[in-house]
C-alpha cells in the first residue's frame, strides 16, 4: 500500500509531525540530530510494530511523555485504510478502520516496507538471525500461510524446550518430536521455496551494484543429509543436558557467497553495505512481484560510506523496483530520482515542505 498521509506525535524527538509523502519519491534532509532517522523509524514502526534499530519501545516515546502515536492513511486501488497505533504502558495498540486489530502482524500485512539504514550491514556481518528475520519477511510476504506455520512451529519448539529442561524421558518427548520435525520440515521447505524464487533477483542485483557474482548458500538447521527426526535422536542427551534443541529451522542460516567465496569477513565495509542492500532489494522486488502492489522503502542516509559510484548504482536499482521511496540526507541535492522528489526539511524534530 502506498502511505497517502502519515502523522507522528510524541515518537522521540518528534513532537507532532504530519508528512504528505509524494506516491513515488521523497526526500527528507537536515543535519545532524535533527530528527530524520526518528521519522523513518516511526514510518517503519508504523508497518511493523516495532524499531528497526531494535530500540526497545521505552525509548521511542519522547522523553517526559508517556505514550506515542501514530497515524497513516494508506491507498491500495483506490481504496484508503486508515491505521492508528498507540504505545506507552498499555503496549502496543493497534487500529485499522477504526477497529482493534491485532498487533504487529495486522501492521506488516497492511503495510510491507524494508529498510535501508544504519543497521543494514548486519545482514552480511551480524548474528544469523538477521538472515533468518530476512528469510522470514519474504515468506510472510510470499506464502501466505508462512506466519501461523512459524508460530505453531514456535510453540512446538517451546513445549519441546520445556519437556527437556523438565527432564522427560525419550517416551515423553517422542510426543513433542513429531510435532517438531513435521512443522519444521514445513518452515525449511517454506523457506527453501523462498529462497528460489529470489535467487534471480539477489544475482540481478548483486551484479548491478557490486559488479560480480552473488548468491547465497542455504543451511537449514541441521545437517541437510540427515533427516530432522533422526538428529533429534541423535541431539537426545545433548539437547537434556543443555536443555533447548540443538537442530532445527531455529538455528538457519544463510550464508553470502560473493565472488565464489564466503562474504562474511572478506568484504569491505562498503561492500558489505552493497551487499547487503542487494538482499534488501532482491526481498522487496520478490514480495512486490508475489503481491503486485508497491512497497515502501525507506532509505536512512544512503550515501553514507558509500562513493559516488556505488551511490548512483544503488539510486538506479532502487528507481528501478518502482516503489514509494522516502530517503534522508543531510543534504537536499545529495540523491538522485528521475524526476523532483517531494522535499521537505527537518530541524529539532520539526517537518517543513520545501519542495
Ligand atoms: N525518546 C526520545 N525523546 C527525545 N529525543 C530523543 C529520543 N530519542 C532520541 N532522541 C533525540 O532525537 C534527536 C534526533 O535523532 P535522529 O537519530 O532522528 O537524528 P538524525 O537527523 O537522524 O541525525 P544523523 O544525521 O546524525 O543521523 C537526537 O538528538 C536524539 O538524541
Ligand atoms: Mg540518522
Amino acid at each position: 500500500m502506498l502511505v497517502q498521509q502519515f502523522s507522528a506525535r510524541n515518537f522521540r524527538c518528534l513532537g507532532n509531525i504530519e508528512l504528505a509523502p509524494d506516491k513515488n519519491y521523497n526526500l527528507i534532509y537536515g543535519a545532524n540530530a535533527s530528527g530524520k532517522t526518528s521519522l523513518l523509524e516511526a514510518l517503519a514502526y508504523l508497518g511493523r510494530g516495532k524499531s528497526f534499530l531494535g530500540a526497545p519501545t521505552t525509548s521511542l516515546i519522547r522523553h517526559g511523555e508517556e505514550e506515542f502515536v501514530l497515524f497513516g492513511r494508506l491507498e491500495q486501488g483506490g481504496r484508503t485504510t486508515a491505521v492508528g497505533v498507540r504505545n506507552g504502558r498499555e503496549g502496543l495498540e493497534v487500529h485499522v478502520d477504526g477497529e482493534a486489530a491485532g498487533g504487529a502482524a495486522a501492521l506488516a500485512a497492511l503495510l510491507p516496507l524494508q529498510v535501508i539504514g544504519p543497521e543494514i550491514h548486519d545482514l552480511v556481518g551480524g548474528g544469523p538471525e538477521h538472515r533468518r528475520r530476512y528469510l522470514d519477511w519474504i515468506a510472510f510476504h510470499v506464502e501466505h500461510d508462512y506466519l501461523e506455520l512459524w508460530r505453531r512451529f514456535r510453540r512446538a519448539l517451546r513445549q519441546r524446550n520445556a519437556a527437556l529442561k523438565a527432564g522427560e524421558d525419550a517416551s515423553g518427548l517422542s510426543g513433542w518430536n513429531a510435532e517438531f520435525v513435521d512443522l519444521g520440515v514445513r518452515v525449511d521447505e517454506a523457506r527453501r521455496r523462498v529462497l528460489e524464487t529470489s535467487t534471480e533477483s539477489l544475482e540481478k542485483q548483486g551484479h548491478a551494484l557490486l559488479g560480480s557474482t552473488v548468491r547465497f548458500e542455504y543451511l537449514p538447521g541441521w545437517d541437510s543429509q540427515r533427516s530432522l527426526e533422526g538428529m533429534l535422536e541423535d541431539n537426545a542427551a545433548r539437547d537434556r543436558q543443555q536443555g533447548s534443541t540443538q537442530a532445527g529451522p531455529h538455528r538457519a542460516d544463510l550464508r553470502l557467497i560473493y565472488d565464489e567465496r564466503q562474504a562474511r569477513r572478506l568484504v569491505s565495509r562498503g561492500q558489505q553495505k552493497l551487499l547487503a542492500c542487494a538482499m534488501i532489494l532482491a526481498a522487496a522486488e520478490t514480495a512486490q512481484a508475489e503481491r503486485a502492489q508497491p512497497l515502501l522503502l525507506l532509505l536512512d542516509d544512503p550515501a553514507a560510506e558509500l562513493d559516488d559510484e556505488s551511490l548512483r548504482r544503488l539510486m538506479e536499482r532502487v528507481i528501478a523496483l518502482e516503489c514509494q521511496v522516502i530517503a534522508t540526507s543531510l543534504e537536499p541535492d545529495a540523491l538522485q530520482f528521475p524526476h523532483a522528489p517531494a522535499v521537505f526539511h527537518v530541524e529539532h524534530g520539526e517537518l517543513e515542505r520545501t519542495g
